[in-house]
């Protein structure tokens, strides 16, 4: 007998993440390209469709990672941005070249304020070049996606005929960006329908939307445009981005997921990896996570109150409307501590996704063994940072002593040996305090002068015993980057997030280094 099966086939919403570009576009963020590739390969693990890479014509640098990431990525599409121009055109062309899967996304700005004072072109001579840019990148690769930047600020008119004649010079996805995050939900809604109506040949492509979050409606303007039909969404993990940041992947995914009940549809990410992702993504980036933040701060499901924690002993349902193991917290069951062997530590190094090298794993076994002899419970945040003192040692500059004296009566000093082409170098200096005192000779031993925009310390996870993790962004000349640093003792993470800092300037021949014999 033949049994009838309703099948709810749910609408597929593609996920376009763009922490890599316009997260990477966040004040203070410079990732080098082992470190964009650490993340990339995290993101295709987390299940994303599209990979925006990077902005290839933007620096050398931009173009390694790009390269780098659609020679090595290979189970995602891997994008990069290019100005609708034909030197930035034929850059993202060669970085992605030998990719699996590339697509070229390239832009123009649509609206009135833009063409006027920024592009300084009539309307006719943006269309054009929109048209000429999508054809060109066409003849390079299939997958081309167009973006109207300030396209909710833009006419609908005017945007429905630069959309029609991209589509028909061969764009396979247009993207409807709020680029100044100035659009409300219900506007936007009715902004994507009218254009999407007035589109000849819409109905072969897909529509996309990137929401900046300004007014802090990033992520509502991006559900909302869900209820307009579009078929992919642009996001950034954590929410990182130029100025406020772009829509969270995590807020939306899990908003969708949680609300499907409201927005019918499905995407392909594993929930399971984002508490992952949003904490490599952080720990690389120098941004640190709000408390507060939605899925991923660090009360997102604490129950502070007696009342709600009454509640949730008797039924978590009450005051939890995600369990926090979907999104891959809590899945350790094993408790790492001094008694922990190699197996056990090696394979929540790899749970973790952090695949090291036989040496590297051996110096990281004896660091977790001197620091389980400080603490009862080593966490997964302090194996993040045993990994990342690891990485350190590919640092071309490295910290080699640090001696510090403060105190009520006391000038506070420091005094600093670093590593650097192979020689010591040391020198001293006094400050407002034990950090200041500690940059300030970190800077008098190399001959730099940062200026400290931002400074932050926290614990790296709950108890008495935690390591103390500084997050810096400092200012060299005009670049600004950021670093981290953890330690049992703070003023050593200063240093190390310093140092941190000077050393991603460095590579980026933002910042010289004084030789020793030059002194
Ligand atoms: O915000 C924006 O408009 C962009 C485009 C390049 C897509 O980042
Ligand atoms: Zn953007």
């Amino acid at each position: 007998m033949l049994v009838r099966k309703e099948v709810n086939v749910m609408r597929r919403i593609e996920i376009f993440d763009t922490t890599l570009r316009d997260g990477e576009q966040s004040p203070g963020v410079a990732l080098n390209a082992d470190e964009k590739l650490q993340i990339a390969h995290q993101l295709a693990k987390l299940g994303v469709n599209v990979l925006e890479a990077g902005f290839p014509i933007a620096s050398p640098g931009d173009f390694e990672g790009v390269r780098r990431i659609a020679q090595e990525v290979r189970s995602v599409s891997v994008a990069a941005l290019a100005r609708a121009n034909a030197k930035d055109i034929e850059c993202a062309w060669q970085a992605l070249s030998g990719g699996a899967s590339p697509r070229i996304h390239t832009f123009i700005a649509t609206s009135p304020i833009h063409m006027l004072y920024k592009l300084q072109k009539s309307p006719e001579e943006v269309l054009e070049q929109a048209i000429e840019a999508v054809r060109l990148a066409k003849s390079k690769v299939s997958d081309i996606e167009f973006s109207a930047e300030d396209a909710s600020r833009s006419e609908v008119d005017f945007l429905a005929k630069v959309f029609s004649g991209v589509i028909k010079a061969g764009a396979t996805v247009l993207n409807i960006p709020d680029t100044v995050g100035y659009a409300t939900p219900e506007e936007y809604t009715a902004f994507i329908r009218a254009v999407m109506e007035r589109t000849i040949g819409i109905e072969k492509v897909k529509v996309s939307v990137h929401c900046h979050n300004d007014l802090g409606l990033a992520v509502a303007n991006s559900l909302a445009a869900v209820g307009a039909g579009v078929h992919q969404l642009e996001c950034t993990v954590n929410g990182i981005g130029e100025r406020a940041g772009n829509a969270a992947l995590e807020e939306l995914v899990m908003a969708l997921r949680t609300r499907r009940d409201q927005y019918s549809v499905e995407t392909s990410i594993v929930t399971t990896e984002i508490a992952r992702t949003s904490q490599m993504v952080s720990r690389l980036t120098g941004m640190i996570i709000q408390h507060n933040k939605a899925i991923v701060g660090k009360n997102a499901f604490a129950h502070e109150s007696g009342i709600h924690q009454d509640g949730v002993l008797k039924e978590r349902s009450t005051y939890e409307i995600m369990s926090p193991s979907v999104i891959g917290i809590d899945v350790e069951s094993i408790v790492l501590g001094k008694h922990s062997g190699r197996h056990a530590v090696h394979q929540r190094l790899t749970d973790l996704g952090l695949d090291l090298a036989e040496d590297q794993f051996e110096d990281v076994f004896a660091r977790f063994k001197q620091l389980a002899d400080r603490k009862r419970d080593v966490t997964t945040a302090d194996l993040f940072s045993l990994a990342q003192v690891q990485k350190e040692k590919a640092d071309q500059i490295t910290l080699e002593y640090l001696q510090v004296s403060s105190g009520t009566h006391l000038v506070p000093t420091a005094t600093i040996g670093l590593m650097y082409n192979g020689e010591r170098l040391e020198d001293a200096a006094c400050g407002d305090g034990p950090v200041d005192a500690a940059f300030k000779a970190i800077d008098k031993v190399l001959g730099t002068r940062g200026t400290l925009s931002h400074y932050s310390l926290q614990a790296l996870d709950g108890g008495e015993d935690a390591q103390g993790e500084v997050a810096v962004t400092v200012k060299f000349g005009e670049n600004l980057v950021g670093g981290r640093g953890v330690s049992t003792d703070i003023i050593e993470a200063s240093v190390r997030g310093y140092l941190q800092a000077v050393n991603r300037a460095f590579v980026r021949g933002w910042i010289k280094v004084r030789e020793k014999n030059a002194r």
